[in-house]
């Protein structure tokens, strides 16, 4: 049972590739089962396919180019400045790292604090960074799986907000494994943007608590 909100949430989408994740949200906000309205989607790759995603659906979408700032000490902080001025305009309550290949910087994280959401191939704080479910398997590790989280200066250090987990197979390649893992990605990433829009996501320290819905005032159903 979810807080009803007068009006969806904004939420803009930062992608660098191919779009999966954010498909897997727009899906969501299609089927009804996420209350939100993707405002801006924004890449730092031209041809990003996740741009051609969002434009086939209809939505903004812009290519933000970092190379007037490259060369300049603050060049990762100027990049976000700009970023900023454009998730500003477009009033976003929430961001939403969806294969985002940039470290974001203090400018965006302070300004979206607890309000800026990322999704990883692995079960964190176990490989962060990249090529995760290679390590994974060459671990010899016997779980994998995903996990959102808030974004905090620390790569793929934030609190976690929710994860899900698949078996590594004795067969597994690093792609078969990312395909498992994938699945859950598109089923968890837009399960922690419902939650957020319904003003369940309480943080404390390192920890996320996921509040029981409130009853909006028309129904009660049970169970909820
Ligand atoms: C996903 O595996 C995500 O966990 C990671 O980058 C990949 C992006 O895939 N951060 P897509 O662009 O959403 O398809």
């Amino acid at each position: 049972m979810s807080t009803k909100r007068p009006e969806a949430l904004r939420v803009a989408v930062l992608a660098s590739g191919r779009g999966s994740n954010l498909q897997a949200v727009i899906d969501a906000i299609e089927a009804g089962t996420v209350q939100a309205k993707i405002v801006s989607v924004i890449s730092n790759k031209k041809d990003a396919p996740a741009l051609e995603r969002a434009s086939r659906q209809g939505l903004s979408s812009l290519f933000v180019d970092p190379k007037p700032y490259a060369g300049r000490p603050d060049s990762r902080e100027a990049y976000d400045r700009e970023l900023l001025d454009v998730l500003r305009r477009h009033n976003v309550e929430l961001v939403l790292l969806a294969g985002y290949m940039k470290i974001v910087t203090k400018v965006l994280v302070e300004a979206f604090a607890n309000r800026m959401m990322n999704i990883h191939p692995s079960l964190l704080p176990s490989f962060p960074g990249l090529d995760v479910q290679k390590k994974a398997i060459e671990w010899g590790c016997k779980l994998a799986g995903c996990t959102v989280h808030f974004v905090t200066e620390g790569v793929d250090e934030g609190p976690i907000i929710l994860q899900a987990a698949v078996p590594i197979l004795d067969d597994d390649t690093s792609d078969t494994l990312a395909a498992r893992i994938l699945e859950q990605e598109h089923k968890i990433y837009p399960r922690a943007v419902q939650l957020f829009a319904e003003g369940r996501l309480r943080v404390e320290g390192r920890r996320v608590f996921i509040e029981a819905g409130k009853p909006d005032g028309q129904a009660v159903i049970s169970p909820s």
